[in-house]
């Protein structure tokens, strides 16, 4: 064949190479670079996925809500469709998951699929138990070499949490001593609601409770908008963590991020009356966490329905900052929410002289887009900054304090065989039992 004609021919065979720009050839957009990815939950958070999940293959979508699926479909015509999550990671072509589906099928889909060899990201919270939490974690680092992961706390992509981070490492607050973190909402619930008659056709309600233990049919489970929908079931323990697990992730990634921290050896935890069916709304837990090689060991605490950490001074009033949280160091205090921080020197010696901030040149890089960082993990660096390692350490951490605020008393934690060392009544309360037929390790 002559050199004109092959080249001819290659074009014609669709050989893209000779005929597309060099730019959508290589790198992260290229075609032949495209992620395929299951998105499991495609409606509700899931939405809020579709726009960065457009630039790659959507090759399956999976939803117990025959509505909510075609809903998805519409945006991804071309994907394969499931209601039973099981079956939907058998699809051999998925190399990703993105999983939006309730808080208490979080760390099976997540572990399912990484025993697939596929990358997730998974929304927050990561687990709804402590045992969950290690298991995921200890198989993302078993897999650290090839999979990607990322816990959706993507308000980690504000630069706020950079800002504060440098704060923090370049002694702006003095030595840290404590940190304390805080949220607003209030959800009371009496208790699970009671039987609301049959489901509608288009959900599989019995694969919505999943390995969860068995709660009849009602409404209210179902009855939030799109993305709010959590808020309908998270603060059933069978379902969720309450504010825990829902703003707690997002605000304690904000303390998290700035005090790279091992697992704690103590939790303490009080608030409303233990109610067996709903998790508290008023709720204030404590940590001792041990010291790293830049600080020494400090206190850590989550303040949720009402409960609120102490003002430092009369001029800074806690309240105001629905979403928050307060380091507290030897020489000064710095608060934060999600977009602004203040820092406030205090006693004698706070002059500010300890104090040198960096250069404009040595700060953090900004993140991007959180999904997207995320995606070109997967691609290859494999390198995200809420990875189950990162994410997991801090949900195994709040949810530990649970674990003492049902056992009512101050615990002793053996973070790394994950045991309660004195309140043998709290190890029951680690795990979760399952459906039978259900299993986090398939
Ligand atoms: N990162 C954030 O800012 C953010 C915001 C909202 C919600 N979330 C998290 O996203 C998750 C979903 O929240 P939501 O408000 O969208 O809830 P939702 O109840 O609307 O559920 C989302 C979708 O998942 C489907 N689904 C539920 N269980 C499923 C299962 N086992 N298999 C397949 N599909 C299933 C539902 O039918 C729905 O279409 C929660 O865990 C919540 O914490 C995160």
């Amino acid at each position: 064949m002559k050199r004109r004609q092959f080249l001819k021919s290659l074009a014609y065979t669709g050989a893209a190479g000779l005929i597309l720009p060099r730019t959508k050839l290589f790198g992260a957009d290229a075609p032949n670079n495209k992620l395929n990815i299951a998105l499991i939950g495609t409606w509700g958070r899931g939405e809020a996925h579709f726009d960065g999940l457009k630039k790659e293959n959507v090759v399956a979508l999976c939803d117990v809500d025959e509505k909510h699926l075609a809903y998805g479909a519409e945006r991804f015509p071309g994907a394969k469709q499931y209601v039973d999550w099981r079956k939907c990671l058998e699809q051999k072509d998925i190399q990703a998951v993105v999983c939006c589906t309730a808080d208490h099928t979080h760390a099976f889909v997540a572990n399912w699929a990484m025993n697939r060899g596929l990358h997730v990201y998974c929304e927050k919270p990561l687990a709804n138990s402590v045992e969950e939490a290690r298991v995921v974690r200890a198989n993302y680092l078993k897999n650290k070499g090839k999979l990607a992961t990322q816990v959706g706390t993507q308000r980690h992509a504000i630069e706020n949490f950079n800002r504060v981070r440098e704060l923090v490492l370049d002694g702006a607050i003095g030595e840290l001593q404590e940190v304390n973190a805080w949220g607003d909402r209030k959800l009371p619930r009496p208790g699970y609601p009671t039987a609301g008659g049959e489901p509608p056709a288009h959900l599989h309600y019995d694969l919505w409770i999943g390995p969860s233990p068995f709660h009849p049919y009602n409404a209210e489970y179902f009855k939030g908008g799109s993305g709010m929908n959590c808020l309908s079931w998270n603060m059933y323990w069978d379902f969720g963590s309450g504010q825990v697990g829902d703003m707690g992730s997002h605000t304690m990634d904000l303390a998290w991020n700035a005090i790279d921290a091992a697992l704690p050896t103590t939790a303490e935890g009080k608030g409303d009356p233990l109610n067996p069916d709903v998790s508290p709304v008023k709720l204030e837990m404590h940590w001792d966490i041990p010291a790293n090689d830049w600080r020494q060991a400090i206190r850590v605490g989550w303040y949720q329905g009402g409960a609120l950490p102490e003002s430092p001074s009369r001029y800074i009033d806690l309240k105001r900052i629905d979403h928050g949280a307060i380091f507290e160091g030897s020489k000064g205090v710095l608060v934060a929410d999600f977009n602004t921080r203040a820092l406030y020197p205090q006693g004698n010696q706070a002059d500010l002289t300890y104090y040198k901030p960096r250069p404009k040149s040595a700060l953090l890089p900004p993140l991007g887009d959180f999904q997207r960082e995320w995606i070109n993990a997967c691609k290859g660096s494999l390198k995200t900054s809420c990875d189950f390692d990162y994410g997991g350490r801090m949900i195994e951490m709040m949810l530990l304090g649970l674990v003492a605020y049902r056992t009512g008393k101050k615990i002793k934690y053996d973070g790394a065989a994950g045991t309660v060392t004195d309140a043998p009544e709290a190890s029951a309360l680690l795990s979760r039992k399952y459906r039978e037929g259900w299993t986090l390790n398939g």
